[in-house]
């Protein structure tokens, strides 16, 4: 018996943060499809490929759920990190990839992303959910992430449709008008895809 019937109610629910991700994970096995959805979003080969041309060693993902990008990016730069607020997820990423890094914790617990002495940050589809953190977020990377790199991805919702975050941004012009104060960018664009009515939107550049 599950407390909401869809893995979506826990998350955004008519036009509101619900945000109760660590209930989602006891109840979901795999919600998001994270098992096998990496391999068919394209903005995610982008992150891919930026990572295995820029010689990262230390690359680390906030919001990273059940762990399996971060395990990708330790094959692909020898070690890799990552934090999730849901102690659930972070505990089946732990066996499931024991040799990647994973902290339990919140975006605005950078001490902990600091320790782990990140040569690239990731946000991985989490800044809807952290959307009333983020000014206090984009001040603490400026003062303690300085020349550290940042990917961030995010789907964009199809015009007319978004109901949460409207006041924030609605696309990708939106979300690195955003971040510009604090980031300068060397990389972007939107993926379309047939299957997915959302645009898959990235971002990469160095924190200013
Ligand atoms: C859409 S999932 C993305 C998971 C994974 N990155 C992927 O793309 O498969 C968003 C993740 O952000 C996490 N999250 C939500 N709020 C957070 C916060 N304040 N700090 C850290 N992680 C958070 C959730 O628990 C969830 O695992």
């Amino acid at each position: 018996m599950t407390k909401y019937e869809r893995y979506q109610d826990y998350v955004i629910k008519d036009g509101k943060l619900v945000g109760e991700f660590e209930t989602m994970y006891q109840d979901f096995d795999n919600p998001w499809d994270q098992s096998f959805r990496e391999n068919s979003v394209l903005s995610k080969s982008m992150v891919e490929n930026i990572l295995r041309i820029s010689d990262f060693k230390r690359p680390y993902e906030i919001g990273c759920g059940l762990g399996y990008f971060v395990e990708k990016m330790r094959v692909i730069c020898g070690s890799a990190g990552g934090l999730d607020v849901s102690k659930t997820a972070i505990e089946k990423a732990k066996v499931k990839f024991p040799l990647c890094h994973f902290d339990v914790g919140d975006i605005l617990e950078v001490e902990k992303i600091l320790s782990f002495q990140p040569d690239c940050i990731f946000m991985d589809e989490v800044t809807w959910y952290v959307l009333e953190k983020l000014d206090e977020f984009k001040n603490l990377i400026s003062k303690h992430f300085k020349g550290i790199s940042i990917l961030h991805t995010l789907r964009q919702y199809p015009q007319g449709t978004q109901q949460y975050g409207k006041d924030y941004f609605t696309d990708l012009k939106g979300f690195m008008k955003y971040f510009e104060p604090v980031v300068d960018y060397s990389d972007w664009g939107s993926f379309g895809s047939k299957a997915d009515p959302c645009m898959h939107t990235f971002f990469f550049g160095v924190v200013k």
